[in-house]
Parts: C-alpha cells; sequence; structure tokens
C-alpha cells in the first residue's frame, strides 16, 4: 500500500512537469511531414538514394541524443535542422520515427 502511495505520486508529479518531456509523437508526425518527408518518404520508406527508411529501422537504433545531434548539425545530403526546429521538436520527430515499423 505504501508503495502504490510512492509510485502514484511519482506518476502524477511526472505527469503535472512540464520539463520531463516524452516525446509528442502526433506533433511529431506533422513535423516529420513537412521537414523530413521529402527524403525519407511519408511512410518511412527513403524516396532519396542514401537516406536511411525508418519504416526497416535503419539508422535509429541509436540513442535519442545521438540522434539528436545528427539531426541538428546536418549529415552529409541531409541538411542542418538547428534554427528550424528547436530541439524539443526533433525529440517529438524521433517519437514518431521509432513508431514507423
Ligand atoms: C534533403 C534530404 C533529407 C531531409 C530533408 C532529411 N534527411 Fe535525414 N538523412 C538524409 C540522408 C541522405 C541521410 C544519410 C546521411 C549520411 O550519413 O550520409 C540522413 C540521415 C538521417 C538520420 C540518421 C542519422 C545518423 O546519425 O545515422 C536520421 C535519424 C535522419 N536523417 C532524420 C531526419 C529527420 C528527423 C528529418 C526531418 C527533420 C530529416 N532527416 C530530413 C536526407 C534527408
Amino acid at each position: 500500500m505504501k508503495l502504490f502511495a510512492t509510485l502514484l505520486v511519482a506518476a502524477v508529479a511526472a505527469g503535472f512537469s512540464g520539463d520531463l518531456h516524452a516525446g509528442d509523437m502526433f506533433k511529431g508526425r506533422q513535423l516529420y511531414n513537412s521537414h523530413c518527408a521529402v527524403c525519407h518518404g511519408a511512410g518511412g520508406q527513403a524516396t532519396m538514394p542514401g537516406a536511411p527508411s525508418f519504416a526497416r529501422q535503419e539508422r535509429i537504433i541509436k540513442p535519442d541524443f545521438t540522434l539528436l545531434a545528427s539531426i541538428r548539425t546536418g549529415k552529409n545530403a541531409m541538411p542542418a535542422f538547428q534554427g528550424i526546429l528547436t530541439d524539443r521538436d526533433i525529440l517529438d520527430v524521433i517519437a514518431y520515427i521509432r513508431t514507423m515499423n
């Protein structure tokens, strides 16, 4: 009972804390469709040679922070998104691409 109360308090605290951000995949989907789908494909089947297909889990088996860094600064043919998307936006997009399988 005491454990249950502790878990409940922790869950409520997490739910109301604006800073503990779990990626919002619905917002992530909108951002993905407008900024990423042109190369990575609307359903995660890449349309550009060399771009990973997220529907096949290509290149996303890495921590969020590593992916965030690549998306922020860009990589070879991929443009940088720093200044276009906030880190929070990018984390939302990452949450969405992790659901594409
Ligand atoms: C102009 C085409 C283009 C756009 C737009 C684009 N990408 Fe990419 N992306 C690429 C290419 C090409 C690569 C492979 C880069 C390489 O390693 O050579 C890549 C790689 C990646 C990777 C793998 C990075 C890694 O560290 O291995 C991720 C994740 C990714 N893109 C996410 C995104 C997201 C999210 C967006 C939208 C915010 C986006 N890309 C927009 C072309 C694009």
